[in-house]
């Protein structure tokens, strides 16, 4: 799968976020080591805090299937530049898919930003610092 194909795939989730409230629209798909994608939107509610961001939603959707390994994911979204993870994103993504991660930001001409987590989450806290 190449990536330009992934970041379709977010645009495509785009589509079906729900944000009734900043109608910000942001799609995500994550592509797993063996090739399979999950994708979401954000989820606004009307308690604000209770919103969750179309990153998490792919990856726990992901996960709750028993994905465990990713390579990537794309992010999407109706920002005129490029929209990036927020901070509590960065850190769901370092622990569930590696500081490896390929992030790929993805534009409205659909314009790819290829970047490593570990470039938006240097020195990171994680499982790491448990043990
Ligand atoms: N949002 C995401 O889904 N992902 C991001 O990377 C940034 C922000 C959502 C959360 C909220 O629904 C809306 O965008 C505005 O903050």
């Amino acid at each position: 799968m190449d990536y330009q194909e992934l970041a379709l795939k977010a645009v495509e989730a785009k589509l079906k976020a729900h944000p009734p409230y900043s109608n910000f629209h942001v799609g995500a798909a994550v592509l797993t080591e063996d090739e399979k994608i999950y994708s979401g939107g954000n989820i606004e509610n009307s308690s604000y805090s209770l919103t969750i961001c179309a990153e998490r939603v792919a990856v726990f959707k992901a996960v709750s299937e028993g994905e465990r390994n990713f390579k990537a994911i794309a992010i999407a979204s109706d920002d005129k530049g490029f929209c990036s993870p927020c901070g509590a994103c960065r850190q769901v993504l370092h622990d569930l898919c590696g500081d490896n991660l390929d992030v790929i930001l993805v534009n409205q001409k659909k314009e790819l930003k290829i970047l490593k987590l570990s470039q938006l989450l240097p020195l990171p806290f994680g499982d790491e610092n448990l043990k």
